[in-house]
């Protein structure tokens, strides 16, 4: 994917988002949290020598004036790399906006045509780590599926948490979850990084649940490859704008389950995300006297690497650096 560009150029386009949305944290102000994560991200994008475009952006051209769908990114000179973008500067915009765990500014990248361009609408999902891929049926009952994920990790049902979005549209699932026994981890927004977090062991989140944004989904999916999750994904519309949507995308079939490998079919997926405020799987900015430290989540399929970078940004006659 990097073609002669390094890993590192790819993270320093989230970690110029994360900073820009981290400054805003707290502020009650979600819009102006987006738009300087978005403005950030766009800027950093332009210094790279790739012909970008984007298919998973702000959305329609004629809503986001930045990063919007099909805007072409980076320098574009003859012989540049071509990239597919799926972009999301700043998943959990409340979140960031109220302080809240778990926002981060996020990029999938890949070869032309590697990124499925789903509408921007609403996705039914469930999202599993490696542990259980395979093991699970979007279309079963929910019980079975918690049962088919305490299989794979040989525990009891009760000793799962799923995460699932709190949203009035979830109250069977939630009712479901409680009933078959397991935990739930109720969360306010960002299904994304908390998919994420379910396919890295250790952070105690063994699913993720329920009907969040399409653009998550593809994006998760980018994710799932390079982790080796699973998501399935069916586009589910909410709203009357939605079917529209789906109608003039000419998705026909609204029944179909997306596979991992159908949202995110590119051989050569690059995915980055750094943590805006800390949550399960990344430390959020902090922010000393002279600088500031990033964390950040950089896979590469091709490669088979998954690192975790900590950077810190120091000011031109900074003071000392410290382990923390
Ligand atoms: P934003 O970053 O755009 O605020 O989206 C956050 C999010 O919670 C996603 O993680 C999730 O997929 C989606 O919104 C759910 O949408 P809704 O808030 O409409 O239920």
């Amino acid at each position: 994917m990097t073609g002669n560009l390094g890993e590192h150029d790819f993270v320093a386009v989230t970690e110029a988002a994360a900073v820009a949305a981290a400054k805003t944290m707290g502020y009650g102000d979600r819009r102006h949290s987006d738009h300087v994560s978005v403005e950030a991200m766009r800027e950093a994008l332009a210094t790279m020598a790739i012909d970008g475009r984007v298919v998973i952006g702000e959305g329609e051209r004629d809503k986001a004036p930045m990063l919007y769908v099909g805007e072409r990114v980076g320098r574009g000179a003859a012989g540049d790399l071509p990239v597919d973008f799926a972009v999301d500067p700043l998943e959990g915009t409340n979140l960031c906006a109220t302080g809240a765990a778990d926002a981060m500014a996020v990029l999938a990248a890949s070869e032309r045509g590697g990124l499925l361009h789903a509408p921007d609408i609403y996705m039914d999902k469930i999202v599993v780590g490696p542990t259980a891929r395979g093991k699970v049926d979007l279309d079963a009952p929910v019980e079975d599926n918690l049962k088919a994920i305490a299989g794979a990790f040989n525990c009891a049902i009760s000793a799962l948490t799923v995460v699932v979005l709190e949203r009035e549209r979830h109250r069977d699932l939630i009712r479901d979850i409680r009933t078959a026994g397991a935990r739930i981890k109720l969360i306010g927004d960002g299904d994304l990084s908390t998919a994420i977090a379910a396919a890295v062991r250790g952070t105690g989140i063994h699913a993720v649940i329920g009907t969040g944004g399409a653009p998550e989904g593809v994006i998760t999916a980018a994710a799932m490859r390079c982790l080796g999750g699973e998501i399935q994904g069916r586009l589910s519309a909410l709203s009357e704008e939605q079917e529209r949507r789906l109608e003039e995308v000419g998705i026909e079939d609204r029944d179909r389950i997306y596979t991992t490998e159908e949202l995110a079919p590119g051989e050569d997926i690059l995915f980055c995300c750094t943590g805006v405020t800390g949550g399960d799987l990344l430390r959020g900015v902090r922010f000393f006297g002279d600088g500031y430290r990033t964390s950040t989540l950089l896979m590469s399929l091709t490669e088979g690497v998954i690192r975790f970078v900590e950077t810190i940004h120091r000011d031109r006659n900074g003071g000392p650096v410290f382990f923390y």
